[in-house]
């Protein structure tokens, strides 16, 4: 056990350049969508070659700052356009059903921003949509992609750390209160655990599958939405996730994975690229893998985007590493944290 842990695997995909470029269309031009075209157009060979927005201003404006070639004044002409080949649905999570299923009617594949919708029931329309038109789809789970994720992935399929028992994550953030904000609206579909919580409860499912059993505690918002939220999740081997997100305050942004033979823990931010360190089971460190690739922050969704582009190369319709299934796993999660915290739902 102790050479499986001392000597890491190297993660399998480091170069997101490798990936075959397909041409892509940005729907909705907000913050999200430009840094998103900014890490593509840096670290890969992928190409943002147009932009959709509800005002032909605002797509102009966007087009014109991150080098992308052609604007559109509606949604519906972005996704009409034939020389595009994927559509990145950023959008407010309010509006991912709509706008997925606008794409996928156009035949067009579909990366679409977390969470993938509102709830596990919209997800689920959005699955068989996709599966309808055979078009690939994708939620936007960028740390799924990354090489220290990969790293993680490849220790849990070796069975490095034993039997998994006890899985962390946290992610918070403070976010001024706007009530007309999408962070805080409840018609955008604001809360903390949509927005910053799927992170925690994708790592958990990524370490111990869907949960058992859910137990939620937290705090709402002046608007209903949930602005603080821990999470218990347990599975029926035993183990459990205790999970943690807040708009309130910056929390570590740090996640691990203890077995029964070893742990992990990750650098900070868990989410985007950091690194990790390897524990042995009698608490030595094994290893510690700093990210050497210079692509800090949202330049990992670079990775994400490289992954997509290889996997419809390979003909396949979903991300073999991050099913759709799970995705909506993760949502019926959410729904029942969000049920049992009382927070306003509008969907
Ligand atoms: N991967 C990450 O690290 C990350 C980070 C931040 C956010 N996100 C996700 O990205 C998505 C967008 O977040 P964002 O922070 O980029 O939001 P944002 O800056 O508010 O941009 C959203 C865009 O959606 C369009 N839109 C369509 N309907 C809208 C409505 N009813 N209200 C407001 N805007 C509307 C707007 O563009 P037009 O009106 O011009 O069409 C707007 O620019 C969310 O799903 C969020 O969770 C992901």
């Amino acid at each position: 056990m102790t050479d499986a842990l001392t000597s890491l695997p190297e993660p399998r995909h480091p170069d997101p350049a490798d990936a075959p470029p397909l041409r892509w269309g940005v729907l909705g031009p907000g913050g999200i969508a430009a840094d998103f075209t900014d890490a593509l157009h840096r670290h890969s060979r992928q190409r943002v070659v147009a932009a959709g927005s509800r005002s032909a201003e605002r797509a102009a404006a966007f087009a014109a700052a991150h080098g992308v070639e052609r604007s559109h004044g509606s949604y519906e002409a972005l996704v009409a356009d034939p020389e595009v080949d994927v559509v990145y649905v950023a959008t407010p999570h309010s509006e991912h059903l709509e706008h997925a299923l606008l794409a996928i009617a156009a035949g067009k594949n579909v990366l679409i921003e977390k969470p993938m919708a509102v709830t596990a029931a919209q997800a689920r329309q959005i699955v068989a949509a996709a599966r309808g038109a055979g078009v690939f789809a994708m939620e936007a789970m960028w740390t799924r992609y990354l090489p220290q994720t990969d790293i993680a992935r490849q220790l849990l399929e070796r069975d490095a750390l034993g039997e998994v028992r006890v899985v962390t994550a946290d992610f918070g953030g403070r976010a001024a209160y706007d009530p007309s904000s999408r962070l805080w609206n409840p018609e955008l579909a604001g809360g903390a655990l949509l927005d910053l919580g799927v992170y925690t409860v994708s790592w958990a499912s990524f370490a111990i599958g869907a949960p058992a059993g859910i137990i939620a505690s937290g705090t709402l918002a002046p608007t209903g939405v949930d602005d603080q939220a821990a999470l218990v999740l347990s599975s029926a081997s035993g183990a459990h996730a205790l999970l943690s997100t807040t708009l309130r305050a910056g929390t570590p942004s740090l996640a691990t994975i203890c077995g029964s033979e070893g742990r992990i823990e990750t650098d900070s931010p868990f989410w985007g690229p950091s690194g990790l360190r390897v524990f042995r089971a009698d608490g030595t460190l094994a290893a510690h893998w700093r990210d050497p690739y210079g692509r800090p922050y949202r330049d990992g969704m670079a990775y994400e985007a490289a992954a997509l582009a290889r996997y419809v190369a390979e003909g396949r319709t979903e991300s073999p590493v991050h099913p759709l299934a799970e995705a909506v796993d993760t949502l019926a999660t959410i729904d029942e944290a969000r049920r049992q915290l009382g927070a306003t739902r509008v969907e």
